[in-house]
Parts: structure tokens; sequence; C-alpha cells
């Protein structure tokens, strides 16, 4: 049997400029959609591609003093390098420059003139001659070009028209009838908006400029953008060419995605085109949110206000940035790109929650048995919900995916996370691990863990497809164990498997450091930049910061004077008892003898320690803390422990000396 086929595009992008975290964003989704639908068996076709032709790209190429083409190549490689960079699997990837593409858009243009659905016109309007524009009476300032501020003067150019003015009621009825055309519904309601307001026809030539695909039959005009542009999605498959038998297996689209700025395009002049031609119409037209700085300005070439994703990929690893994107906005709507932002995500999704699941799991499973779980395992009630939960995840990523809900999926897939980091503090494998008739149930444990990251590791692989082989490898697992179909099975991972503790999948990131780095090298993405791009205040508080350098070694932070130091009443603390804080999975409440009292703290040393373990120890306690409530409890004050690594917290024990003892 032939497999389902799933044909997904991208817009193909102007490369007007580079490459910017913006177009990253509609290629990383449209990605991760393709490599989910090859998991799934499809047969997937994903295009993406640049729209190289135009008045613009002609005007930019000539400042430089090269030839369009010269310019164009130069970008164009750069989008290419920075598909390959951030792993994308695009299939093909058009040029509107490549002989098959100009080839089959002029056979295109001919055939919709040879039907009369193309005539010659005049385009008319107000004409300004240094800036080869034409403007309505509507957009002119004090009768004068808005761009430049000279005379215009009315004119009419030749130019050929496509009669879009003719399509508006099958337009309408085609969104009555198939109601998922256009995606997300909200932007269905502006199209029929637009288009009972009255279509025009078309203007789909121009002898203004040289820079585009000649009309072959009447060479002084080249197509005008839109027609050379939204017929990529037929010609990349062969359509117009002696070939067309991807055409033939792949059209119609299953989904464009695209920017909510072009949805207008694609879901009227497009589908007008496609009638026009007698061909079959794309099922869906996804229109995209934007990525805004903090302040809601867009991010976009014409601004100059683009984040370079380059930068941020050799920064934090491209599944970070990939995730991020992915993770962040829900597809549809329009969201943040802020550096704080990023870093947050990186750090509480990627390094703690992710990475400190594998780097437990697999740690404990190399030291308790050498790597290799025993089959002798005895199951506890409290397995049941984690396994429900994990074999449920696969119907779920699907039923986000099918809906192009990357976010959700992901979501899904980090409560897992979540419950999983959970399982391991209810199971306190390390003390299991203390006790020899235990070893079973600590058998069953890490299997569950590393189980769970199996599943795991399979349905995140079309999001991150960096990180999951690394998870794949620290579980020793290939072939069958990680495919898709046994993605919502139980016990799959082979007894024999060697698990091993390797790399750090997320290091942390220091967040102040970083953000006052990323400033300098990005600029900051707050949106204050945006707005007072000359505030003398900013500029000495940067200048100040540079000032304040961190200490050179271990320390990392400021340098203080000794008066600061005694600021910190250190004491110490006796515990009294200790129990777990109940809506916390990280904090445990203990009660100190302070020396002049009791007193309560709540410290998140929970993963550490078991509460029975503590009583009776002395500790160096924070004793003038402004209180905090901590998951419904006061802690007046803190404890001090060091991290001594991934994963291992020590608490500093002071036995034997008296409580209240101060320390300085
Ligand atoms: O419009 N946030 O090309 P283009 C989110 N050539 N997505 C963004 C973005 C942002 N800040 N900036 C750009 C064109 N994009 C035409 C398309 S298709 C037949 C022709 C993404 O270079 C988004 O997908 O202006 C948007 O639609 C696309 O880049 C526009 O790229
Ligand atoms: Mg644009």
């Amino acid at each position: 049997m032939d497999k389902k086929k799933f044909y997904i595009t991208t817009p193909i992008y102007y490369p007007s400029g580079k490459a910017h975290i913006g177009h990253s964003y509609c290629t990383v989704g449209s990605d991760a959609i393709a490599r989910y639908k090859r998991m799934q068996g499809y047969d997937v076709m994903f295009l993406t591609g640049t729209d190289e032709h135009g008045q613009k790209i002609e005007q930019k190429a000539a400042e430089e003093g090269i030839t369009p083409k010269e310019y164009v190549d130069k970008i164009v490689a750069g989008f290419q390098d920075l598909w390959k960079l951030l792993d994308i699997s695009n299939d093909r990837f058009i040029r509107t420059t490549d002989d098959y593409h100009v080839k089959a858009v002029q056979k295109i243009f001919r055939t919709l003139y040879d039907k009369g659905e193309i005539y010659k016109g005049a385009y008319k309007g107000w004409y300004c001659t240094p800036c080869e524009s034409f403007w309505t009476e509507t957009q002119l300032k004090d009768h004068k070009c808005p761009d430049c501020g000279r005379e215009v003067t009315w004119s009419e150019e030749e130019a050929y028209f496509f009669k879009l003015s003719n399509y508006a009621d099958r337009l309408l009825k085609l969104y009555e009838e198939h109601p998922d055309f256009i995606q997300p519904e909200s932007r269905k309601n502006e199209m029929i908006q637009f288009i009972k307001r009255g279509l025009e026809d078309l203007c789909v030539s121009r002898t203004s400029f040289t820079w585009g695909i000649p009309v072959d039959f009447d060479p002084k005009h080249v197509v005008y953008v839109w027609l050379d542009a939204l017929t990529n999605y037929i010609t990349a498959l062969g359509y117009g060419s002696d070939d067309d038998s991807d055409y033939q297996k792949y059209w119609p689209a299953d989904v464009h995605f695209v920017g909510k700025e072009i949805v207008r395009f694609h879901t009227i002049i497009w589908p007008a085109m496609l009638m026009a031609l007698d061909l079959p119409l794309p099922k869906q037209v996804y229109g995209h949110g934007w990525l805004l700085f903090g302040d809601g300005t867009k991010m976009s070439k014409s601004k100059g206000n683009v984040v370079d994703p380059v930068i941020l990929c050799e920064r934090y690893g491209v599944d970070a940035i990939r995730y991020f994107l992915l993770r962040e906005i829900p597809f549809g709507s329009d969201g943040n790109f802020t550096n704080e932002a990023l870093i947050s995500r990186i750090n509480s999704d990627l390094a703690n929650d992710l990475g400190n699941l594998v780097s437990r799991s697999t740690q404990m499973a190399q030291k308790y048995f050498g790597g290799v779980i025993p089959s002798e395992r005895e199951s506890a009630p409290i397995d049941e919900e984690l396994i429900a939960m994990a074999t449920a995840l696969k119907a779920k990523c699907d039923e986000h995916v099918d809906h192009y809900q990357f976010s959700n999926a992901l979501s899904e897939i980090w409560k897992l996370i979540a419950r999983t980091n959970k399982y391991i503090d209810e199971t306190t494998p390390w003390i299991l691990g203390k006790d020899e008739s235990q070893k079973p149930r600590l058998a069953a444990v890490l299997y569950n863990l590393c189980e769970v990251l199996r599943i795991i590791s399979v349905l995140l692989t079309p999001f991150m497809p960096n990180t999951t082989p690394k998870i794949q490898a620290q579980l020793g697992i290939s072939g069958d164990a990680v495919s898709y179909e046994n993605s919502d099975k139980w016990g799959v991972l082979p007894a024999d498997a060697v698990i091993t503790k390797g790399e750090i999948l997320f290091p942390r990131i220091d967040v102040d450091k970083e953000i006052a780095a990323l400033v300098e090298i990005i600029g900051d993405t707050s949106g204050k930049a945006n707005e007072e791009p000359k505030d003398e205040k900013k500029e000495e508080k940067q200048a100040a910061k540079k000032d304040s350098k961190p200490v050179e070694g271990v320390a990392t932070l400021e340098q203080i004077a000794i008066d600061d130091f005694f600021k910190v009443d250190l004491r110490v603390a006796k515990i009294l008892s200790c129990e777990p804080v109940k809506k916390s999975k990280k904090l445990l409440k203990l009660t100190l003898d302070d020396g002049a009292g009791t007193r309560t703290v709540a410290s998140g040393i929970s993963p550490y320690y078991q509460p029975e373990a503590l009583i009776g120890k002395s500790v160096v306690l924070v004793a003038n803390l402004k209180p905090a409530k901590l998951c419904g409890v006061e802690s007046q004050g803190m404890i001090l422990a060091a991290s001594c690594g991934d994963d291992d917290v020590r608490v500093l024990f002071v036995d034997g000396m008296p409580a209240g003892s101060k320390i300085s």
C-alpha cells in the first residue's frame, strides 16, 4: 500500500537581508511538524526557499555595486547555512531564480493570458520618478511622495492584470465549505471582511524595473511578485516542467505555514489563481503570529532590529533555540522574544527539568547497578500513575501535532518530566540503595525512570533532534526500542541495556552575567532600547556595569567590603524536628533551636535528605534573613548547604557546637 503523503511549506523568504530569528520561527515550526509526520510513517514533502525578484533587491544590489543575482546568491547561502545549523530537514529548497521555476512561471502566465484570466491594462497612480514608485491619492503626504517628499505626477504604466475581482463569491464559498481552510479561525473573519469590501483586479506585471521573470510574449514586462512567488508551491514539485510526477504525488499541500501578514495573499490571491488554472486548492493555510520584542515591536529586516539566530545557537546549542521557539509561543499567537525569557526556559525547562531527570536517572543506574538494571524488579502501586501518564503521552502529542500546536505537545512532554522528577523524590532511590533487601524495588524504580526517558526521547525527537540521540545513547538503546510504534508501550527497554551517565545536556546559565553579555552582543531585547535609543542614563548604567567586573577564578560575584559581610548574622542551630512540605517536591520544614528559642526554616534539600536523618544535627543558620513564605510555610531564615556538583547538595553540619554560637 502507498504511504500516506504530507506536503508542508514555509513562505519563501525575501533575501533582501540576512535570515533572522523571525524566519527561523516559521521554519523550525514547519520542521518539527515534518519530522513528526515522517516519524508517523507519512511520505513527507517539506519545502522552503527564497523569493528573489523585485525592485527592492534590484536597488540593494545597485547600492552594493553588484548584480542582483550576485546579491541574492550571497544572502541565500546564508539562509541555507542557517537551515543546516538549525537541523532543518527540508526535502527541497526552491529559489525563484531557478531556471525550472522561471520557465514554469512563464508558462502559467501565458496559460492565464490565453484563458482570458490575465489582461493588459494600465497601472494608474501618482508616480515619483526618483523613487520609481506609484502612490494612491491617500498614500500621498501633502500631495508629495511619502518616501522622499518630492513632487509626484499622475501617470499610467502599461501592465497586465489578473481578474481577481471575479473570484469573490467562489472564495467566500470555499471558506464556508472548508471551514478549516484558514487557521486560526480569527484570521478567517478578517479575510471575509476584506473580500466583502470588494476585490480589485491584481497587477501582475511591471515595466519600471527589470529584476524579475520576463513575460515571454511581451518582454518589456516582468512578472510582478505574487504570481512569481505563490506559484513556487507547485513549480517546486515540477508543475510546468517535463517531469511533474512529484506534483502529481504531493499536490495539494496539506498546509502552508505563513506569517499573519501574508495570510491574505495565500487565502485570496493564491486560491483564485489556482481556480483560474483549474488546479486543486491547498487544504489549509495556517497564519502564525509574530515574534515581538518586549515592547511589542515586530522584529523585521526593514526595521533593522533583528536577532541573529547563529549567535544564539553558538551560545546555547541548536536544540535550546529550537525548544524556545517551539515552546514559548502558541502557534498562531504573537509572542515575545526576550533574552530573559530564552535563558529562563533554558535554565528551568532544559537544565533543571529535563537535564536533571536524565542525569539523576542514569547516574543512579550506574551507581547502584553498574548500568545494567537487574530483571528482578518489585513494583509498587505508586508506579501505576507514572506508567499510565507515560503511555498516554503519544496520543496527546499526536493530537496536538495534528492541530499544529507544538507548544502544547511540548508542554505535555514536560508535564511527564515534572511528574517523573517528583516520582524520584517520592521513591527516594538513594535510601532504597542503602538497604540490600530493597534492591528489587530499587531496580523497579530505576527501570521505570529509564523507561519514561525512552518514551520521552522518542516523542521529543522531532522537536529536539540533536538532544534525543544523546539521551538514547545514555540509555544504551536503539532500533525498535526507540521506535515511534513502541512509544506508547511499557516494558520495552531491554533488560541488557547498558546505561551510562553522559555529558551534561544543558549546563545552567548564570542569568545576570549572561543577560549583560547578550545586551552587548545582540542588544537589549526588552524593547527599551527601541524606545529610547539615545538614553544617556542607560549608557551610564551600562558603563557602571562594565566597571564592576566579576572577580576572576572561583568567585563569580562582585567583591564586598567586610562591613557588608558583618551584616549577615550566622549562627549555629540545632535541628529539633523535620518534615516534608506537602505542596512542594523540594522543601523540608525544619524546626530549629537557635540558642534563643525555636524557629521554622524551609529548605530546598528534600531531594537529598530523609527528614529523620537530619534530626539532632547542628547546622549554620542565616539568622537575620527577612522571613519569606515558601509553599505556605513562613521561613524564618535559611540554612547553609554546598552545591558539590550536579545533583549533589550537602548541608554544612557543625555538630558538637552549641546552638546560638555566632559564626564570623
Ligand atoms: O513575505 N515573527 O517574505 P519575508 C515571526 N517573500 N515570523 C516572522 C517574522 C517575525 N518577526 N519575520 C518574518 C515574504 N517572519 C514573501 C513570502 S510566500 C509565497 C512569499 C516569517 O522575507 C513569517 O513566516 O518577508 C513571515 O510570513 C515570513 O517570515 C515573511 O518573510
Ligand atoms: Mg515581510
